[in-house]
């Protein structure tokens, strides 16, 4: 089981720290590129939990939040690789929330930022692959699945929204 990144609710991670440290430039440039945008991931669900909440959409407040976990838990994975090769994060950049009028705009406007995550995990797995770097790359391919996987469930979230709402206009009309 994954440690959590809140202290009270697990224990903290725990990890080697290597005597001899071998860091790599572009991967620290990805681990870093990585970070900012898992927060600005995290960040944003959270935003869009709060604007679920006040539509008085609960169970779509509290699938955001389980998803903005799942990206801090992404953070904790990103920053143990940087303390690991002797880095630890420098300033990040994160990117503004966006708003959204409803459940539909909130999950479109996470596809995109699946999709750049997909992207540079996809872009690190190539550059770690290519290089040898077997730790980096493992790291970077796990993360890669789980966007992938997450970006499943909220197409799926998606697409049980849409499939609710014609229903609905059919039961109107059935009714009307
Ligand atoms: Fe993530």
């Amino acid at each position: 089981m994954q440690a959590s990144v809140m202290p009270a609710l697990g224990q903290p991670s725990h990890f080697e720290v290597p005597q001899q440290v071998v860091s790599d430039s572009r991967v620290l440039g990805y681990l870093g590129r990585a970070l900012s945008l898992e927060f600005s991931t995290g960040q944003h669900y959270l935003a869009q939990a709060s604007l679920a909440k006040f539509r008085n959409e609960p169970n779509h407040a509290q699938g955001f939040v389980a998803l903005a976990n799942e990206e801090f838990q992404h953070a904790n994975l990103l920053i143990d690789r940087m303390a690991g090769q002797g880095a630890l994060p420098s300033s990040s950049v994160l990117s503004p929330a966006t708003p959204a009028n409803s459940i539909a705009e909130s999950l479109q406007s996470c596809q995109i930022k699946k999709l750049a995550l997909i992207q540079l995990y996809t872009s690190a797995c190539q550059y770690c692959a290519n290089a040898s770097f077997l730790e980096d790359h493992a790291l970077f391919s796990r993360l890669l699945e789980e966007e992938q996987a997450q970006l499943m469930r909220v197409n799926n979230w998606l697409e049980e929204f849409y499939r609710s709402m014609s229903s609905n206009q059919s039961l109107s009309r059935g009714f009307a």
